[in-house]
């Protein structure tokens, strides 16, 4: 019975364009839950606004390519159901509702707020809406009352808060949400070519977009195990970011080989990017290939996000007059 199978929501912004990253860490876990859950899967454009209000003209190219990274990575919306944020204005009218709620104290102790203050310093961060992005996500949330919600530890302090505003509001008027539970991402972290964590914000990505040469321009570029300067060099995998992606991309008996041969230089690093990078370009083949068909058919994306939202828009708005009937507005 497709009734009593649990629900899953999760989100993306549309502030970039997808890399291995999130490939990994957030979509290779969606596909995974799609057979087995009710899955909502949404693009969190007016979740963007808020560090990209001044500027807003890639917005919706961000858009469209992030539902097209979704669907060659092999999201399927027969399974899943696929829809964007502002399509669905009870996202806004639950927003404003539990904005009435929320003490601000709530929002100004959300370390996320804190720390995205720190790092964005080419824009104006003081904002409103910015303060408030936690009380966005949590109505993203609770209108579709779903048992759990996959997201990375970045985003614990919002599923917190959700929690938190869901009691707050069941408490003040009749229970009407669930506390959602997360589900935490257990990918662990993938380093960019910098050998820093990968992040658009550092440009040190490898996106679902890239080109094959791109990709491999990429990699031969990316740093080593920075004691090894000459070919003769010994080196240790343990430091070296390329190691990591072959810990993710090639078989057991490769890393092995490549353990032992790098810590004797009788490998070079340009053989061994070489290596991962054929496993790299093998993985991101089929999606290249999706994308490609994708790409040439905005109609069917259309038609998806249209379906998914008029899907989408039955629940919240089902919800929101459980709210509405609860606060007696
Ligand atoms: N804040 C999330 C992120 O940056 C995106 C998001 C918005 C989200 N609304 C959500 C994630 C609701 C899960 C559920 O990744
Ligand atoms: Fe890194 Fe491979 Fe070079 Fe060793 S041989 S330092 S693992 S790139």
């Amino acid at each position: 019975m497709t009734t009593s199978r649990k629900r899953v929501l999760s989100g993306m912004q549309p502030s970039g364009l997808l890399h291995l990253g999130n490939y990994l860490g957030a979509l290779e876990n969606w596909k995974g839950l799609q057979s087995e859950y009710e899955c909502y899967f949404f693009v969190a454009d007016w979740h963007a606004l808020s560090s990209n209000y001044a500027d807003t003209s890639r917005i919706r190219e961000f858009v469209h390519e992030l539902l097209i990274d979704w669907l060659a990575a092999g999201i399927d919306p027969a399974k899943a159901t696929i829809f964007v944020q502002s399509r669905i204005q009870e996202h806004a009218v639950l927003h404003l509702l539990l904005s009435m709620m929320t003490p601000v104290s709530w929002l100004e102790r959300n370390p996320t707020y804190k720390e995205k203050q720190e790092e964005i310093k080419d824009r104006d961060m003081t904002t409103y809406g910015f303060l408030g992005y936690p009380v966005l996500q949590a109505a993203d949330i609770l209108l579709y009352k779903p048992d759990f919600v996959p997201v990375g530890k970045d985003q614990l302090p919002h599923l917190e808060l959700t929690r938190e505003l869901a009691r707050r509001f069941n408490s003040l008027y009749k229970p009407v949400f669930p506390e959602p539970a997360e589900q935490l991402t257990k990918f662990p972290k993938v380093l960019g070519t910098d050998g820093r964590k990968m992040s658009k914000s550092y440009s040190n990505t490898i996106n679902l977009s890239d080109a094959e040469p791109v990709v491999r321009q990429k990699l031969k570029t990316m740093v080593t195990d920075p004691a090894r300067v000459r070919r003769h060099d010994p080196g240790n995998p343990d430091l070296c970011p390329v190691y990591d992606f072959h810990k993710i991309f090639s078989s057991p008996m490769v890393q092995e080989q490549i353990n032992t041969e790098c810590r004797s230089a009788a490998i070079g690093c340009i053989d061994c990017k070489k290596l991962v990078a054929d496993r790299i370009v093998d993985r991101m083949t089929p999606m290249w290939d999706a994308r490609a068909i994708l790409s040439k058919d905005p109609a069917y994306l259309q038609d998806i996000v249209q379906e998914g939202s008029r899907k989408a828009g039955e629940v919240a708005k089902a919800t929101l007059h459980d709210v509405r009937e609860a606060m007696k507005i």
